[in-house]
């Protein structure tokens, strides 16, 4: 699929989700791929990532610092053909809103079986470990999309 419309989604929208976000934007821009992040609670709705975030990922060459949390809404089922979730929380909460198969069929865990856990209570080492999961299933889907 060198074209479509991904969203990632965490929890707060602030933490893993931004840094899917920008990793998986980065990994796809010679793609006419549109990628969104949201998160299942409206805790953050408006704010940028957090600082521990916006810092690893500077890090490794990527700007994630304009981004602005927004909560997931129904309509996303819609306007994207790819739902990447963090965590088996966000899959339920993510599922809970389906409305049809074609709904559900569109989320998925972006580990196919492990979780990008949430790094927001510890330090930064958490946030090295996200970013290198998230990175690594990022290339492994785009490259599962060139095949
Ligand atoms: P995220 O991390 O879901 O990766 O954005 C979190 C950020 C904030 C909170 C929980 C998780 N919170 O409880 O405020």
């Amino acid at each position: 699929m060198k074209k479509g419309n991904v969203l990632m989604v965490c929890l707060g929208n602030i933490c893993r989700s931004p840094l899917a976000h920008g990793i998986f934007e980065h990994l796809s821009k010679d793609y006419s791929i549109t990628v969104d992040s949201a998160g299942t609670a409206n805790y953050h709705t408006g704010n940028t990532p957090d600082s521990r975030s916006i810092k690893i990922a500077a890090a490794r060459g990527i700007n994630i610092a304009n981004q602005k949390a927004r909560q997931f809404i129904v309509a996303d089922f819609d306007a994207f053909d790819y739902i990447f979730v963090m965590d088996h929380e966000n899959l339920n909460n993510v599922l809970k809103l389906a409305k049809t198969e074609l709904d559900r069929n569109k989320v998925r865990l972006l580990l196919e079986s492990d979780e990008v856990e949430d790094p927001y209570y510890g330090g930064d080492q958490g946030f090295e470990i996200v970013f290198d999961k998230i990175e690594k299933a990022c290339k492994n889907i785009i490259e599962s999309w060139n095949q």
